[in-house]
């Protein structure tokens, strides 16, 4: 059976206070850390990086999938891999060489995602289906927090979900992702939502709130409501 999971995206946390809002938004319900690594080269806008995953590494148990938005990607891969990431994601345009990319990432003992801009065809992983533990699709062109959904996200997630065909590879979606929404993407076949702006809205006392309902989206939409 399907089964959603909801991944805060601490690119919306308070910088200034950052484990204990990593810690808060597992406590609220979120099933594992989205960790975006931007580097004001690949996208335009700089995040942080290793040593911050390090330092946050011990805030909560939960699994940390780190989403690489950096080219090229193949020097760092050890870095996060030992700062503690459990999944580790590149962008298929981040270079040329997307498969040795991947084979490194497992070489490291993580899990290996890719992830697709929206300009980009589902095409670009046709032959790296064998490797891949995740597939990330962007909903908007990445970089920043708190943009609009892409509504083209919808098609290009179903085929993607036509070329899994069954295979162990989750299929997360990641921007712009809200409540109003939550439900087509799960409907288009979709299983991880990363929530930046949705689910860190409204400060601490409001992240279970928001993350409940990014989940009662996704999972009546698809039949799973208790
Ligand atoms: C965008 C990042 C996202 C971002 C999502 O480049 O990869 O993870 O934090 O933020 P929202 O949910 O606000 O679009
Ligand atoms: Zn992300």
């Amino acid at each position: 059976m399907r089964k959603i999971r909801i991944l805060p995206s601490i690119l919306s946390a308070d910088f200034a206070d950052l484990g204990a809002d990593v810690a808060a938004c597992i406590q609220a319900g979120g099933d594992m850390v989205h960790v975006d690594i931007m580097d004001g080269h690949f996208v335009p806008n700089i995040s942080f990086g290793p040593m911050v995953v390090q330092a946050i590494r011990k805030s909560t148990d939960a699994l940390f999938d780190t989403h690489l938005m950096i080219a090229p990607a193949d020097p760092y891969l050890e870095a996060f891999a030992k700062a503690g990431s459990d999944i580790i994601t590149v962008h298929a345009e981040a270079g040329p060489h997307l498969h040795r990319s991947l084979q490194a990432i497992r070489a490291l003992g993580k899990k290996a995602g890719v992830s697709l801009n929206p300009g980009t065809s589902e095409t670009a992983i046709e032959h790296v289906m064998d490797m891949i533990d995740l597939v990330l699709v962007m909903s908007v062109n990445p970089g920043f927090g708190g943009q609009s959904f892409i509504p083209g996200a919808l098609d290009k997630i179903s085929r993607i979900r036509a070329m899994i065909a069954g295979r162990p590879i989750a299929l997360e979606v990641d921007g712009g992702v809200t409540p109003a929404n939550a439900g087509e993407v799960a409907a288009a076949g979709a299983d991880w939502l990363v929530a930046g702006s949705a689910a860190f809205k409204g400060g601490r006392s409001q992240y279970a709130a928001n993350i409940r309902a990014l989940r009662e989206a996704a999972e009546s939409a698809i039949g799973l409501a208790a």
